[in-house]
C-alpha cells in the first residue's frame, strides 16, 4: 500500500472514475458481478431505448424499485474517503458511473455523472427534467404538460451527456492519477477513460481487462481500500 499511497499523496491533480462496485458495500447489487442485475436479468429488456419504447410500465416498475431500495442506502467509507481525498487535493475530479446519487450523499463536490441520475425524470415531449425522489405509485409518471416522464439515465445505444464526457475526457488526461474504483471497465466510452490517464490506481476485489496495465492493481473492496490509500 505503500507506494500506491506515495503516488497520490505526490499528485496535485487528481482523477477518479467510480463504478457499481463502489456502492455494492452500502448494499445495492452491482451489474456484473455476484448477483448483479445482469446476471439475472436481460439489458435489452430494461436499459434501452427500445425496451422502454416497447413497455414503460415494466421498465418503469425495475427502475421504480432500484429507487426505492437506493432511497434506504447510505455512503459508505468508500465514498466518504472520496470526499475526504478532494478536501485534500484541490484540483480534483470524481468521475462516475453511479446513478444513485450516493457520492452526493456523501458530499462530493466536483462530480460528474456520466449515465445520469436516477432521482432525475425526463420528460419525452417538453424535454423538462425535475428532481423527484418521491415513490411513484402510478407508471409510467406524467410531465404537467401531459408527455410521459422517463428515468433521467443513459441507456445502452445512447450517447454520453456530451459536455460531462469532455469534462471527464480533459480530467483523466490532466491527471497526474486516475483511480479507478469498483468498475468491471467492460463498457464505453467510460472505460476508455482508462487507458488516458498517465498513472492508474486500480480498486477491485477481482481482476479486470486492465489490471495487468495499470501502475498498481489493488486486491479489495473500496470501502477497505480507499481509507488506507489517503
Ligand atoms: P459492473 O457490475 O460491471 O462491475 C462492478 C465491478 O465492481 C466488478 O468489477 C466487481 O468486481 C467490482 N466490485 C464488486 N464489489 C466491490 C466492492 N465492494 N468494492 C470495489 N469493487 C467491487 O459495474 P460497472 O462497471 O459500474 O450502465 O458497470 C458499468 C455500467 O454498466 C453501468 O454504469 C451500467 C451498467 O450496465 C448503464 O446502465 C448505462
Amino acid at each position: 500500500m505503500q507506494a500506491p499511497a506515495q503516488l497520490l499523496k505526490s499528485a496535485a491533480k487528481v482523477a477518479v472514475l467510480t463504478g457499481a462496485g463502489v456502492s455494492a458495500e452500502s448494499g445495492i447489487p452491482t451489474f456484473r458481478s455476484n448477483g448483479g442485475y445482469w446476471q439475472q436479468h436481460r439489458f435489452e429488456d430494461l436499459a434501452t431505448p427500445q425496451a422502454f419504447a416497447r413497455d414503460p410500465k415494466f421498465v418503469w416498475t425495475w427502475y421504480e424499485e432500484r429507487r426505492r431500495a437506493i432511497a434506504q442506502a447510505k455512503p459508505n467509507a468508500g465514498h466518504l474517503a472520496l470526499v475526504e481525498l478532494e478536501k485534500q487535493k484541490p484540483d480534483f475530479t470524481l468521475i462516475t458511473q453511479n446513478i444513485d446519487g450516493l457520492h452526493d450523499l456523501a458530499g462530493s463536490k466536483n462530480l460528474i455523472k456520466l449515465h445520469g441520475d436516477i432521482w432525475t425524470l425526463r420528460c419525452l415531449k417538453c424535454g423538462k427534467e425535475r428532481i423527484d425522489r418521491s415513490r411513484l405509485d402510478d407508471l409510467p409518471p406524467y410531465c404537467e404538460c401531459g408527455g410521459m416522464l422517463r428515468p433521467g439515465v443513459v441507456w445502452f445505444g445512447e450517447p454520453l451527456p456530451e459536455r460531462a464526457l469532455e469534462k471527464a475526457n480533459a480530467a483523466v488526461r490532466e491527471a497526474d492519477v486516475l483511480i479507478v474504483a469498483g468498475t468491471s471497465a467492460q463498457v464505453y466510452p467510460a472505460a476508455g477513460l482508462i487507458p488516458l490517464a498517465s498513472a492508474v490506481i486500480e480498486i477491485n476485489p477481482e481482476e479486470t481487462d486492465f489490471s495487468d496495465e495499470v501502475t498498481f492493481s489493488l486486491r479489495g473492496t473500496s470501502a477497505e481500500i480507499l481509507p488506507r490509500l489517503l
